[in-house]
């Protein structure tokens, strides 16, 4: 155990400085050692200036750090988001209130940053509601068994466009990847229905096609396919690998799909069935994909896609409740008066939001009686429209002013489509 009373302090442009912080990361997950190539190689990522460190005894130990991040909200506006990230805490100073001291420090940061909310991927679900988080964001991990799918060659053909209007799926090479790939992801996030996806680092496609590469990750290469529409425009990607497993002197193999974004139904459809067609394949697994992906619906038998695991993935916690929710589109149009509640003091007070439907919304301060009270970390998992007002309300963690107030804000912030983020950070 330490003696001394840790020390909080934002890191400064020394290279060692950088690198002791990112030894104590490791060590908060666990990972007793780092070579110097892995220290260089995430040395890059860290911005120092928004990078916290606990310092006792002369050693780090406690990390914290944000980046700049967009967040898509419902109707395809983005909005300046703090993801927070890298906290860690010895095991030599754990449950001492240095991650929360951290988190408070952050999150004040992005305020006056004007940050209109944070984010996070929770490594266990209790840790960060305390801290205004919300869970705002599920996916769901498929397996799906191909030999009971149903989709033999007759069944493919019956779901699939051919003729002269459809497209074509080609495999391309990384460095492509990287050229096709960010255009085509930008336009993702920019569709009215892509809330809850997250901007792509150049970093993250250096990753994602083997040009940057983690010491001691062992994960294989990837095959990059691409969709182009008749007119050779690219609408889709998806990116697998493949185990190539044989079982007496049969195909047993699975295929991993680490991620498929598209821009079109089309392209999305046509590179489902490119990836549940590939020889030597038994099982496709396709984690962190929308609750409501095709997927299942595709297959003749939909049973065969079965639900490995449905699990929150970004959590949110909103800073600036009026540029929030004044930057997203509504269902329809209509009115309503929040009460925020926040212990830290960040987003907190009573908020009416007056909503034109898809053409956007007024957010303000406001006097008016309240309809709802709620906390801040519920209006984390509100405010993309993935969670139900009508529930939270059943639970007690919500409070009704005006009888039918929680039904009328599902009408207003619940979304056809359910938020997704597929990316990890
Ligand atoms: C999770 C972690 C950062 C917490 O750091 P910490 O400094 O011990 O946390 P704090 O002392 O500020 O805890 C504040 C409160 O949260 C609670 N809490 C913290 N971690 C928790 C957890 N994993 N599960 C449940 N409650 C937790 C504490 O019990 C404390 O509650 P209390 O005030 O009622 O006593 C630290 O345990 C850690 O590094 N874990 C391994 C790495 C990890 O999971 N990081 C998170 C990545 S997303």
């Amino acid at each position: 155990m330490g003696t001394s009373d840790p020390v909080l302090r934002t890191l400064g442009d020394d290279a060692e400085d950088v690198r002791e912080w990112l030894r104590a990361a490791a060590a908060g997950f666990l990972q007793p050692a780092v070579s110097e190539d892995e220290l260089r190689t995430r040395a890059g990522a860290v911005d120092p200036e928004r990078t916290q460190g606990a310092y006792a005894d002369g050693r780090c130990v406690a990390t914290c750090r944000t980046f700049a991040q967009r967040l898509t909200l419902p109707g395809g506006r983005d909005v300046p988001c703090s993801a927070v990230t890298h906290v860690t805490v010895t095991a030599t100073h754990r449950r001492r209130g240095l991650m929360s001291a951290m988190l408070r420090r952050a999150l004040r940061a992005a305020k006056e940053r004007g940050e209109v909310c944070a984010s996070l991927i929770a490594a266990e679900y209790p840790i960060y509601g305390r801290h205004g988080f919300g869970p705002a964001t599920r996916a769901t991990d498929f397996r799906v068994d191909l030999t009971r799918a149903g989709l033999d060659r007759a069944g493919l053909d019956r779901t699939r466009a051919t003729g002269p209007e459809a497209g074509h799926v080609e495999l391309v090479a990384p460095e492509e990847l990287r050229t096709v790939g960010p255009p085509l992801h930008q336009r993702f996030r920019a569709l009215p229905t892509s809330a809850g996806a997250i901007d792509r680092s150049t970093r993250w496609w250096l990753a994602h096609t083997g040009g940057l590469r983690y010491p001691g990750d062992e994960r294989p290469d990837l095959f990059h396919a691409v969709y182009r529409d008749r007119d050779g425009t690219a609408q889709g990607i998806a990116s697998y690998r493949h185990d190539r497993r044989w079982a007496n002197s049969l195909p047993a193999g699975t295929l991993h799909v680490d991620e498929l974004t598209a821009v079109t139904a089309e392209a999305e459809l046509a590179l489902w069935h490119y990836l549940l067609s590939v020889d030597w394949t038994v099982t496709v697994c396709a984690d962190r994909r929308a609750p409501d992906d095709v997927l299942p619906l595709l297959l003749p038998d939909p049973r065969a896609a079965r639900i490995n695991r449905h699990h929150d993935l970004l959590w949110l916690r909103p800073l600036d409740v009026p540029a929030l929710l004044s930057a997203r589109d509504y269902r329809t149009a209509g009115n309503l008066v929040l009460e925020v509640h926040d212990e830290a003091g960040l987003a907190g007070g009573r908020y009416a939001l007056d909503a034109v439907g898809a053409q956007g919304a007024r957010c303000e301060p406001t006097t008016l009686t309240a309809d709802l009270t709620l906390g801040v970390s519920e209006l984390g998992s509100l405010c993309l429209g993935e969670e139900s007002a009508g529930r939270l309300l059943r639970l007690g963690r919500l409070d009704e002013h005006r009888p039918g107030a929680a039904d009328h804000a599902d009408l207003l912030l619940r979304t056809d489509r359910r938020p997704w983020c597929q990316d990890m950070f």
